[in-house]
């Protein structure tokens, strides 16, 4: 009989064939993320409630106040990280640094480091839009017995081992690569089981979406503006005028253009003159994904995956999606080689 309906714990156990180790912890730490983001999407779907039963949040015995998403997700994220003794240390962006895990009796032979935006575009919450989480795992470089420190988290993103979101979007996802192809998983909520529904997922080489904050357009450098100006050209032989679509959650733009076809820039500005988007927990796992699916990633001028990060909470600009429209879009920015100096 054919195989049908493979589920997301299925496709890890096949998947593992792929690693380069073989002890099964990469696949035990993708189940983790796997379970928070079981335990995330119940909360984020009933967010609305939360407010009309707030009386019965008063009655906590503990006295809690209800707690913002972001960092009931932070929480259930790290919680779930700590549990199965894989992960030394965890860089969030709700935490000033990152936070150490010690593993089974204090001896710090955990191998792997996670980085995480554990809710992104959380601002959609408020307004019933999709949110999603973005995850990038690497191996540690520091010498397994040691704590870990800072230099395991600042590694170059073409150094990731795995990364990918959970879009909690009309359906939820689960959309992630351990370098062999982008898959995709849709969360069943009557059983709480993800199948694969998206198999070896592949941004379209051209597309005619841009989503980019087109309201601070007089704050973008002349790169930007130019490369706008031509987004919005009439010219059918090119594919313009570009269709704008910005939900404001780089999950979801991005995995509607990878779906669809399009570009996603976050670029510098006046107001954000290194760009807004993280390096490590936002732009590496994007970009890891991104041309895992045919896709490119850049900053505009160099490729995000060979930036040395230097901070953990770095900003860099970017520009992703499908191949040839990025390529476009570094065009215009060449002309403007002054902009590369953010
Ligand atoms: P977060 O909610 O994790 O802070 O991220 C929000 C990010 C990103 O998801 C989104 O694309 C971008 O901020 C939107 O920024 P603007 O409101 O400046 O367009
Ligand atoms: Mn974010
Ligand atoms: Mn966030």
């Amino acid at each position: 009989m054919k195989k049908k309906h493979i589920t997301l714990g299925e496709f890890i156990i096949e998947n593992q064939k792929h690693f380069k180790y073989t002890s099964g912890e990469l696949s035990r730490l993708i189940n983790s993320i796997r379970l928070a983001a079981k335990v995330v999407n119940h909360e984020v779907n009933k967010a609305g409630l939360v407010d009309i039963l707030g009386a019965a949040g008063e009655v906590n015995v503990q006295g809690e106040a209800q707690q913002k998403l972001d960092v009931y997700a932070n929480d259930v994220f790290m919680q779930t990280l700590v549990n199965r003794e894989i992960v030394c240390g965890i860089a969030s962006e709700e935490e000033d640094d990152f936070v150490v895990i010690e593993g089974k009796e204090n001896t710090n032979e955990n191998k792997y480091v996670v980085l995480i935006d554990p809710l992104d575009g959380s601002s959609n919450i408020d307004v019933n839009v999709s949110v999603g989480t973005i995850f990038s795992i690497y191996r540690r470089v520091t010498p397994v017995g040691t704590p870990v420190t800072k230099e395991d988290f600042l590694q170059k993103g073409n150094e990731q081992v795995a990364a990918g979101y959970v879009v909690y979007g009309t359906s939820t996802m689960l959309v992630y690569t351990t370098g062999h192809g982008v898959n995709g998983f849709t969360l069943n909520p009557a059983i709480g089981t993800f199948y694969l529904s998206h198999p070896n997922m592949q941004f379209p080489e051209n597309g005619n979406i841009y989503s980019i904050n087109e309201g601070n357009y007089k704050q973008f450098g002349q790169g930007v503006k130019e490369y706008l100006k031509y987004c919005h050209l009439d010219n059918p032989a090119e594919n313009t005028p570009y269709t704008a679509r910005y939900i404001g959650s780089l999950v979801s733009d991005f995995h509607r253009n990878m779906i669809k076809g399009g570009i996603y820039i976050y670029p510098t500005s006046t107001k954000a003159p290194q760009g807004k988007l993280r390096l490590l927990y936002e732009c590496n796992p994007i970009a890891f994904l991104a041309e895992q699916a045919n896709g490119k990633a850049t900053d505009g001028y160099r490729r995000i995956m060979d930036i040395q990060p230097t901070e953990l909470h770095q900003r860099v600009p970017i520009f992703c999606g499908s191949k040839n429209m990025v390529t476009k879009a570094e065009e215009f920015m060449a002309q403007f080689p002054d902009e590369a100096n953010y």
